[in-house]
């Protein structure tokens, strides 16, 4: 049977903002340990380029070292794609400058050599660029039969160590919230929305930006018939959920309906949902607001507001209806939206909003627009995923355009099961 095992990364970059990039990894690598042990990071370290071209920049260095249950080809396909959401290409110069290098170093006490990735890294006996960290917070682990601070005490020692911590949960965040607002130059936002580890290591492994444990998991997973009746405790048990199926996309959970009356209490309410494992909230609403959107990006927390048609109001509004047909519908909207965005929300969700009018909003701020049901204007699309795939078959919204039929599939799967198990008796 595979077992949990102690493994280390080594992280490097030397482009762009090397502590930034050096603390987003940290924090996307978090994500892959085993919440129950251990998380150890090392110093950060200013290092002289090896092997680069002439005039390359030094390199800023950190190892961390945690518990994973993943096997060793999973967790080099995972940094892979940390490296990649961090902006290095998938093809460049051999040693030109990058944003992040991560290197897998040791997984337990694996030795393979027939594969990629072999293990343990074959040249981190020979690098003080290694080794200095990873002295710092594994210093009898054995390579070769000599501890890392054995191999260190080898070697000439050039490695500069800094005073700025690696581990800065907040300043991540705040990181993550303004790389969605960069990082896509014109490419279209997807968000999709999950309520379990399975359904967010799905869509995180396909690549989706954002991952939205919405309130709609009140409807198409709890059976209520509107979002109303979700409370703070439901939506923290299912973002712990999706938390650890979580690694790259940011993880957004919804604020539910009555947790957010008031500015202190959007804030209590939001550091239970960070608490649990958000990277950011969502709350429904425009200029009336405002004060709590404030009152969160004072305490560093990012919010993703929600425009238009708002269904934690369905039950006041009597259905739900496309908003911004009407000018003055319109004028509303892109008020809303200017609100929010001066509030300091990093993106503004678009509900059923008339596209026409949702194309108007766009134009009018500069954070994304992310829209459900409102045409092809905003700059990414939402959906509830059990409307992509066909999951909730007794209503889809006109919108959704599914991609798969999985309850049609389920349903032949049991009925093939009833009839298998029958047939034998
Ligand atoms: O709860 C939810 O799923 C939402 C949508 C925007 C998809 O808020």
């Amino acid at each position: 049977m595979w077992k949990t095992k102690r493994v280390a990364v080594a992280l490097g970059s030397n482009e762009g903002d090397r502590l930034s990039n050096l603390r987003l990894a940290t924090e996307k690598l978090r994500h892959l340990a085993d919440p129950e042990e251990p998380f150890l990071s090392s110093s950060v370290y200013e290092t002289q380029p090896v092997l680069c071209p002439p005039g390359s920049a030094p390199f800023f260095n950190a190892v961390v070292e945690f518990a994973s249950h993943e096997k060793p080809v999973v967790l080099l396909e995972r940094l892979q794609r940390i490296e990649s959401l961090l902006g290095r290409p998938a093809s460049r110069k051999k040693n030109a400058p990058r944003t992040l290098d991560l290197d897998l170093l040791y997984v337990g006490d694996i030795i393979r050599n027939d594969q990629p990735p072999v293990l343990p890294h074959p040249l981190m006996a020979e690098r003080e660029f290694v080794l200095a960290p990873l002295a710092e917070i594994a210093p009898t682990h054995l390579l070769d039969g000599q501890t890392i601070a054995e191999h260190l005490a080898r070697l000439e020692q050039s490695a500069v160590r800094l005073q700025e911590p690696l581990a800065s949960p907040v300043d991540a965040r705040l990181f993550a919230s303004k790389l969605i607002r960069t990082r896509k130059n014109g490419v279209p936002l997807t968000a999709l929305t999950a309520y379990d580890y399975p359904g967010a290591r799905i869509l995180d492994e396909a690549g989706v930006d954002i991952i939205l444990v919405g309130d709609s998991v009140g409807m198409v997973v709890l059976g209520y018939p509107d979002t109303t009746r979700v409370k703070l405790a439901d939506i923290v048990h299912h973002l712990r959920a999706a938390r650890r199926g979580t690694v790259n996309a940011l993880l957004v959970a919804d604020l539910p309906f009555e947790t957010y009356r008031t500015p202190a209490h959007a804030l209590s309410s939001a550091l239970e949902l960070i608490d649990s494992g958000a990277d950011a909230v969502k709350l429904e609403g425009g200029e009336e607001m405002t004060g709590q959107i404030e009152m969160l990006c004072e305490h560093d927390i990012p919010v993703m507001a929600h425009i238009g048609m708002l269904p934690q109001h369905v039950l006041e509004e009597g259905g739900y209806h496309i908003k911004g047909r009407t000018p003055d519908e319109a004028a509303r909207l892109v008020a809303s939206a200017k609100a929010v965005q001066e509030a300091g929300a990093f993106a503004v969700v678009l509900e059923i909003v008339e596209h026409s009018t949702a194309a108007l909003v766009r134009s009018a701020v500069e954070i994304p627009t992310i829209g459900i049901g409102s045409g092809t204007a905003c700059d990414g699309q939402i959906l509830v995923t059990h409307d992509l795939v066909g999951l909730y078959p007794w209503f889809t919204p006109p919108f959704a355009r599914p991609e798969a039929d999985l309850a049609i599939e389920a349903t032949a799967a049991v009925k093939a099961f009833i009839r298998r198990t029958q047939a034998r008796q």
